[in-house]
């Protein structure tokens, strides 16, 4: 459906825009229709950029991104307008993509006339409400405020109602949850699974590993504007092959997954060996990722950390000092890693 191929964007820096930025790198990946993909990177990583060439409001700097086969760069007038029917986004910064002296109700009369010129007003104000009830927003409440009375989550989950109106087909959602208080992140989360259901496909943006690993069938894990791991989401969490993968998930609990399994082979993948220690009930039933166990273990953390932190500076050097960048290899079905013996 959405296509990314070889994507890289380099930003133009400094004063005089002597210096150079390359923000994504090499990206390839697909969004497919009833799927969520999940984009996770720390802060910088390139996410943003990404989702902003989709939406064209950055152009690539090399590399297409292809809708049903036809090169987004190309799109213009009409058929531009066309792709927006099919592709939206709902961003980070909800605030600037508003302007502070229109009500909110703007958002949607702009759709209107580009896109439904022929409906009733009647029938669209019946549309409208709809859509802001089923991102559970009170329609008067929210849709005669002017924008800067509207809190940063009811003016993602507006934007989120006017891309349900059009006909979409991709949705870049662009850590839409973190800005929506937890109440209401369950509404959003179950809208995003009704999406999913009716065939959409969308690119879950996120810092959030358990958020992403929750709702996401796959999972993108992004360094330095480049992929270092990506697949089947059960198969990167489960089985995570790069250090920064790792480094990751040993940060966060696994709120809903139950680790009864030893640690053995993870240990034993490590290097360590396992029986030294005699308790493996001692760790058995932890709700933490089976290497955050480890790392709490005594006398093997800095050692787990150590080798952890060895593996991404080798990452990290070798991205910053090489312009190109290692191919993925595919170390099972459906689950890549960046190549590692190119990584040293
Ligand atoms: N318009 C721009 N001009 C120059 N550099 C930019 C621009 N936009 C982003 N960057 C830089 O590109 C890199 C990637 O930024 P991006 O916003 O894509 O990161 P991100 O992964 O979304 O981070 P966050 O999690 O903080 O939102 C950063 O180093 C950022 O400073
Ligand atoms: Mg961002």
């Amino acid at each position: 459906m959405l296509k990314l191929d070889n994507v890289t964007k380099v930003y133009k820096t400094g004063t005089f825009g002597g210096e150079s930025l390359p923000a994504v790198r090499k990206v390839s990946f697909e969004i497919r229709p009833g799927e969520v993909t999940a984009l996770i990177g720390e802060s910088g990583s390139g996410k943003s950029t990404l989702g902003k060439m989709i939406l064209r409001l950055e152009p690539v700097t090399s590399g297409t991104i292809t809708y049903e086969g036809t090169d987004i760069a190309r799109l213009k007038g009409k058929r531009l307008r066309e792709y927006y029917r099919h592709v939206q986004g709902v961003f980070q910064d909800p605030f600037s993509s508003y302007n502070p002296v229109f009500r909110a109700d703007r958002v949607f009369a702009t759709i209107k006339r580009s896109y439904f010129p022929s409906v009733s007003n009647a029938e669209w104000h019946e549309r409208v409400e709809t859509s802001l009830k089923s991102v559970g927003l009170n329609p008067v409440d929210v849709l005669n405020k002017f924008t800067h009375q509207l809190s940063g989550g009811q003016l993602q989950r507006i934007l989120i109602a006017r891309a349900l109106l059009l006909d979409i087909k991709v949705l870049v959602a662009d850590e839409i949850i973190s800005m929506i208080d937890a109440s209401t992140r369950v509404d959003v989360l179950n809208l995003l699974s009704n999406l999913k259901a009716r065939g959409l496909g969308v690119l879950f943006i996120t810092h959030d590993l358990s958020l992403g690993n929750y709702i996401s069938e796959r999972t993108i894990i992004l360094r330095r504007g480049v992929i270092v791991e990506m697949g089947a989401t059960q198969k990167v969490f489960d089985n995570p092959q790069h250090e920064y993968t790792k480094m990751l998930l040993t940060a966060v609990p696994q709120l809903h997954k139950k680790w009864e399994a030893g640690l053995e082979p993870e240990l034993a993948a490590m290097g360590v060996n396992a029986q030294d220690d005699g308790r493996p009930g001692r760790y058995s039933r932890s709700s933490l990722h089976p290497l955050a166990n480890m790392h709490a273990r005594k006398g093997r953390r800095e050692f787990a950390e150590h080798e952890l932190a060895e593996g991404l500076l080798r990452t990290d050097t070798y991205l910053r000092t090489h312009e190109e960048v290692p191919p993925l290899v595919e170390i099972e079905d459906d689950h890549f890693v960046v190549e590692s013996t190119r990584v040293h």
